[in-house]
């Protein structure tokens, strides 16, 4: 069974909305609705924020509901400068930009594993690229009025694929992002769970992909109109990617 775990409530609720016959179990604080979404079972779940939040709720969907995949959906602010607001990164590359062990490890370096990158599925980067693309073009000007297309600049965007780094906290000044760019090259947005989902995946050996919408420029800015943004957009790009994803029928391959 595929487990659809997202950063942000909202987006939990759009997706939990268009699913059929869910029964819904409680444990660890979390809701884990189980039942079918988009002709397909799932477990649609909400991660809460931040590492360990994340990596909890990874392990029980592993331990207790035995899914055989995770797809992680959420925000994240923008490290590489050609990122806008609206535009989709889905990961090929996950790190933590807090896990710091020096002097035993070289920076980044997670104990456990001994790397400081962990790779999401292949297959799905592709296949949720071509979704999150076909949402972009295709949906979105159904899903998303005129008035915040226009206010937010949402004409133009576009998915890439690219590394993602997670760490506890919320990144909001142009030297964060400096430093980040610096010490973690490859790194195209920031976010809090993203490499905490992939670890605990790695050591499970089960597959993981995260597609992650960019809601800031994690510099002084990042935070403004966030809950608007969240509820109106970023909810509604998890919902049409999702649904493009399963629509697609690539899961089953
Ligand atoms: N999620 C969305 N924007 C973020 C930021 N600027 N820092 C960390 N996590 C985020």
């Amino acid at each position: 069974m595929l487990a659809i775990l997202s950063a942000m409530q909202e987006e939990n609720a759009m997706l939990r909305a268009s699913m059929q016959d869910a029964t819904t179990q409680t444990l660890g604080r979390r809701d884990y609705h189980v039942g079918d979404l988009f002709g397909h079972d799932v477990v649609v779940v909400f991660s809460h924020w931040g590492k360990v939040a994340a990596a909890s709720t990874v392990t029980a969907l592993i331990t207790r509901f035995n899914v055989s995949e995770i797809i992680f959906t959420g925000v994240a602010g923008a490290i590489s400068p050609d990122l806008h607001v609206g535009d989709v990164v889905i990961g090929d590359q996950l790190y933590q930009h807090d896990m710091d062990v020096r002097p035993i490890l070289p920076r980044h370096t997670i104990p456990l594993l001994g790397v400081d990158a962990m790779a999401a599925n292949s297959d799905r980067v592709n296949q949720l690229k071509n979704a999150a693309t076909e949402f972009l073009t295709n949906d979105m000007n159904e899903v998303i009025d005129a008035d915040l297309r226009n206010t937010l600049s949402l004409e133009q965007r576009r998915c890439i694929v690219g590394g993602i780094a997670s760490g506890d906290q919320f990144i909001s000044s142009s030297a964060s992002v400096a430093d980040l760019r610096q010490r973690l090259p490859g790194v195209s947005c920031v976010e809090m769970e993203g490499g905490a989902v992939a670890q605990v995946c790695t050591e499970f050996g089960i597959p993981f992909s995260v597609v992650r919408t960019i809601s800031d420029s994690a510099d002084e800015a990042a935070g403004v109109d966030f809950p608007v943004f969240i509820e109106r957009v970023a909810s509604v790009y998890s919902h049409g990617i999702v649904r493009r994803f399963m629509e697609s029928k690539a899961h089953l391959v």
